[in-house]
């Protein structure tokens, strides 16, 4: 067992010798402006040190506000926190993907970012309407460009180096293959939805043998039913183990070896879920063995429809 109070500065190196990335991260898919910068502000004051944003959530300006106000201040530096943005489906044209970066890069107000994400493998009709539908209301994808295409501008991306590492989020074990086959530059992470209801195990064994780091979302489940928070196996260990079933998720997430992101409006849960400290090895085997459950809250990785982004601007 990990030593308990080290857990929540875990950080996992790299496969491209770029750093590290912590462990514990923050995701700001948080719909209201106000509450995206007061919340991001609010993870940097409890301890988070990597940020999770997206051209698609809208909600870089505000984490990159609320960043500078606290750089500002000198108690944190920049350097000391990884920054991940994501590029959208209607950007996997090659010549569109570099200024796709770069006004994220700028509404973030970053000299260079961490990690950047190819957010789904599937590209959208090019053009400023994220959300581009036909008349029947289906969405209108583009064929004219493979992920391998887009995957190539990102590798370029890297080589030009304002951008750290690269990634692709809400991808199965296929298409992951693929791209670690034909990429000059490996992804250094793969960020998909994961929990105990949707472990991943397979995707994570991949990942490890290939020294790529496995982000989970949706690590306390979302708030989506069935509530894995309220789980009997995880509510069990939480009052045996004296932590909140948030906090025994979350260190579930980290000991088995992945990253995750969690997201809380909340200041007091913000804090609740900066402090995690180790689970004893019988809690992870209970958790591992003993939750049959499986479920996926996020049918993104079907149609590149966000599931948890609401359709309108
Ligand atoms: N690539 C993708 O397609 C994709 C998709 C989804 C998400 N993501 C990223 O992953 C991040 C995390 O995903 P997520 O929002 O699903 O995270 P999550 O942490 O599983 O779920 C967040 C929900 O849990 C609640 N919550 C937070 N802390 C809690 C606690 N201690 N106890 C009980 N409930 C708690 C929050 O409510 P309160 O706000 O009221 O606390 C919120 O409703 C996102 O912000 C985003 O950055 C990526």
């Amino acid at each position: 067992m990990p030593n308990p109070n080290d857990l929540r500065y875990t950080k996992i190196a790299l496969n491209n010798g770029s750093g590290a990335i912590p462990a514990l991260g923050f995701g700001t898919l948080i719909p209201d402006p106000v509450a995206t910068r007061n919340a991001t502000k609010s993870a940097l004051e409890a301890g988070f040190r990597a940020f999770d944003t997206a051209e698609r959530y809208r909600t870089e300006k505000e984490v990159g506000e609320a960043m500078q106000e606290v750089f500002k201040e000198g108690k944190i530096k920049r350097e000391e926190v990884f920054v991940i943005t994501k590029l959208w489906n209607t950007n996997h044209r090659p010549e569109r993907v570099k200024p796709a970066f770069e006004a994220s890069r700028k509404k973030l107000q970053v000299d260079y970012v961490d990690l950047y994400l190819i957010h789904t493998p599937f590209a959208f009709q090019p053009g400023d309407e994220q959300d581009p539908r036909d008349a029947n209301g289906n969405v209108i994808y583009d064929k004219g460009v493979t992920l391998l295409d887009t995957w190539r501008a990102l590798e370029r991306l890297v080589d030009e180096g304002a951008c750290k590492a690269i990634g692709i989020s809400d991808v199965g074990l296929e298409q992951v293959k693929e791209i670690v086959n034909a990429a000059r530059i490996k992804p250094a992470v793969v960020h998909v939805e994961s929990h105990p209801y949707l472990p991943e195990w397979d995707l994570l064994n991949y990942c490890k043998e290939k020294g790529i780091v496995l982000q989970a979302f949706a690590s306390l489940g979302h708030n989506s039913e069935p509530k894995v928070v309220e789980d009997l196996i995880i509510t069990g260990i939480a009052k045996r183990v004296n932590k909140t079933p948030a906090q025994v998720l979350l260190a579930w997430a980290i000991q088995r070896g992945t990253a995750l992101l969690t997201t809380s409006k909340n200041p007091t849960r913000i804090q609740e879920n900066f402090d995690v400290s180790a689970i004893p090895d019988d809690a992870m085997r209970e958790i591992n063995d003993g939750i049959k459950t499986r479920v996926r809250l996020n049918a993104v990785v079907q149609t590149g429809v966000p599931g948890f982004i609401p359709r309108a601007k």
